[in-house]
């Protein structure tokens, strides 16, 4: 037996994202439920939404961010050998999403499979495609993050319908001669599976919101530092921290506790919602698309969710 060799590191090429055109904002949901601006500012940091309505599909929107992340790396759809679709929200799980997303892009048969890590998604997604590049097995990869989440949450429940939205975000891996994308740092907290959970196929999302809220704000910041440590990076060095948008509160209170005193602070929450496992490359997207973070710095991710799962890796940011 033989194996392949790869590339000496891998590297983020491009990222792109995509939102749908519906705008929700907090007063159009307190027409709907006992809730109101301020309670969801203060609580959840939220100001807007996007939701995608029935003719736009969470392939759809993987396809936008997909295409747009494409283009922006300069490669063709014939460069890419290898799609990962991160998603806890299809519609129906069968078939995957990976491969309907690489035909509709044009990617002529390329490995394809999806990964449920729930809102830890992309990143377990990213480490799949760096070690693929890594090992040989791809050359170039499609990593996408897209959610409908909008399908599984209950609009007349105010305790989700206020926080999950639907959008998508991707990034195109590639071959690097030096790391510039580190290690990751990965793991899984099963025994607090029932905390954020779909119970059965009638049933819409529900979460123990404080009994997450409680993980998330001591259990991650090691984790982000983990991270750091595997790719010898001090979190003083940081460009940006851009953790998974879950509640701004969470997002400033682990950015607190991770020390990273010179990195932008993703914030896409305000104007995104909680978009799960699109939510990191949604928010990069808009960062770099801004001019806010700097070509060559490098990013601090963090994803957390459902499972619960958790995995973080720093990337030099294309
Ligand atoms: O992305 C996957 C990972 N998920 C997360 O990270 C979510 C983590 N959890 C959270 O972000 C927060 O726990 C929530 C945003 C879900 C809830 O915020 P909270 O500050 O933990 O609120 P709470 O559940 O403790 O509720 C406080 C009060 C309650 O009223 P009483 O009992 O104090 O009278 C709730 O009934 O707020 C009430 N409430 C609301 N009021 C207005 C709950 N939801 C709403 C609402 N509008 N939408």
């Amino acid at each position: 037996m033989r194996l392949t060799q790869g590339a000496p590191g891998a590297r983020v090429l491009a990222f792109g994202g995509y939102q749908p055109a519906d705008v929700v904002t907090n007063d159009d949901l307190a027409r709907r439920i006992d809730t109101n601006d301020e309670w969801i500012q203060s609580r959840v940091g939220i100001k807007e939404r996007r939701i995608a309505g029935p003719q736009e599909s969470e392939i759809d929107l993987a396809v936008q961010a997909g295409g747009k992340a494409l283009a922006a790396s300069g490669l063709s759809s014939s460069d890419i050998d290898l799609v990962i679709v991160a998603t806890c929200t299809l519609e129906a799980q069968i078939p995957n999403a990976s491969a309907r997303v690489a035909n509709r892009l044009g990617i002529e048969a390329p490995g394809a499979f999806d990964v449920n890590a729930a809102c830890a998604g992309f990143c377990y997604a990213l480490a799949a495609a760096s070690d693929a590049v890594r090992a040989g097995t791809a050359t170039n990869v499609l990593v996408v993050g897209t959610e409908k989440l909008s399908q599984w949450v209950d609009w007349d429940d105010r305790t989700t319908a206020v926080i999950f939205a639907d959008g998508a975000g991707a990034a195109v891996v590639g071959p690097s001669d030096t790391p510039r994308i580190g290690p990751v740092a990965w793991g899984s907290a099963g025994d607090k599976a029932e905390a954020i959970a779909v119970k059965d196929r009638g049933s819409f999302l529900q979460q123990e919101g404080q009994t997450v809220f409680r993980w998330a704000t001591t259990a991650l910041h090691p984790v982000a530092k983990l991270a750091c440590e595997r790719a010898g990076v001090d979190p003083a060095e940081l460009a940006a921290f851009v953790p998974h948008q879950a509640n701004l509160r969470i997002v400033e209170a682990i950015a607190r506790k991770l020390g990273a005193d010179n990195a932008v602070v993703a914030r896409d929450i305000v104007l995104a919602g909680n978009t799960s496992a699109a939510s990191i490359p949604l928010a990069l997207s808009r960062m770099i698309e801004r001019g806010e973070v700097p070509s060559g710095g490098l990013a601090l991710l963090l994803g957390f969710g459902a499972g619960l799962t958790y995995a973080s890796q720093v990337i030099e940011l294309p």
